[in-house]
Formats: structure tokens, sequence, C-alpha cells
């Protein structure tokens, strides 16, 4: 049900994005994405994806940069299966630390991020727009030497 995600799952992402993100990845995103070579992964069921994961890695270091799933599939253990399969892939090139920033009110996934060993690491203030101002950004790392 895990595969790697492909240019040509765009504009299914963008449908997923405008659903489940407060501020959602343009086209241009992604396609800087693509064009970086970031890696990514999709959940698909029945030829639809509900889930997807992109990350970059760095010589030693990997960065989770979009992960989610559509509404009516949340709470299933799909975000956490997307994640775990981005942190074995980097693990398994010899990358030793994974990082990544989340909205201080996103307690779903800073619960999946805690328990996944995630560790809390720092703080952005007002990093993220809001439609009533702005909102601090929490950063997480975890250690995959350890993990
Ligand atoms: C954040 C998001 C990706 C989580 O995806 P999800 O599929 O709902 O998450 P999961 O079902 O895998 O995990 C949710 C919960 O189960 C727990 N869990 C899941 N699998 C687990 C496992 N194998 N062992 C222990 N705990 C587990 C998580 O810790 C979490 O806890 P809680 O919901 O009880 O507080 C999803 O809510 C989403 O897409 N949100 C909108 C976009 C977003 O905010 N993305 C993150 C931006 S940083």
């Amino acid at each position: 049900m895990i595969r790697t995600l492909f240019k040509s799952d765009l504009n299914q992402l963008l449908e997923i994005e405008k659903l489940v993100h407060v501020t959602p990845w343009t086209e241009d995103t992604f396609k800087t994405c693509f064009n970086s070579g970031y890696v990514g992964w999709v959940i698909e069921l029945d030829k639809k994806i509900i889930g997807f994961i992109i990350i970059s890695l760095t010589a030693d270091e990997c960065h989770i940069l979009n992960l989610c799933v559509v509404h009516e599939f949340q709470h299933q253990g799909w975000g956490w299966r997307l994640l775990e399969n981005a942190l074995i892939h980097a693990k398994q090139k010899g990358i030793s630390i994974a990082y990544l920033e989340v909205r201080k009110s996103n307690t779903r996934a800073i619960s999946l991020y805690r328990g996944m060993q995630f560790q809390l690491i720092g703080q952005r203030k007002n990093y993220y727009p809001t439609e009533a101002g702005n909102e601090d950004a929490l950063i997480f790392a975890l250690d995959l030497r350890e993990a």
C-alpha cells in the first residue's frame, strides 16, 4: 500500500493539500521538491492516494517537509506508517538525525511525533500564518542512531 511518490501524482497531492492543510502547498512548491530530488511515498488504497510524506536528505540530515493523511483515514495509523517508512529509508542511507517543524496547535501531529520518540529541541516564534495572526513552530528532532 505504501509506494514511492511520482511526479504524476501531483494532481492528487494538490487535492489532498487543499483538504488537510491550513496553508496548502502550491503546484510550484511541489515542483521545486521534485526538481530538488526530494523523495516521498504515498499510501494508495483502491488506486486512490489517501496520504503522503515528502522528505529531503542531505549528507547527514533528514528533514520531514510534508506529511498528511486525508480526514476520513486519519487516526488509523497511516501517518505513523508513512513517517516510519521515511525514517527507515533515511536510516538505511546512514543518516543520523531527522528534523521537522510543526504548528504548536497541531496536537495530533505532535502526539504522533512524540510517540515516535522525537524530542522537542526548539521553537520559532510567530512562524506560521493563521487566520488570527501568527503561530509558533515547534522544532523536533530524532536521533536515528538510537531509533
Ligand atoms: C498529522 C497526521 C499526518 C497524522 O496522521 P494519522 O494517520 O491521523 O496518524 P496516526 O493514526 O498514524 O497516529 C495518530 C495517533 O496514533 C498514535 N499511533 C499511531 N500508530 C502508533 C503506533 N504504532 N504506536 C504507537 N502510537 C501510534 C500516534 O501517536 C497518534 O496519537 P493520538 O492520535 O492518539 O494522539 C494527520 O492528522 C494529518 O494529515 N493532519 C493534517 C496535516 C498535518 O497536520 N500534517 C503534519 C504537519 S507537521
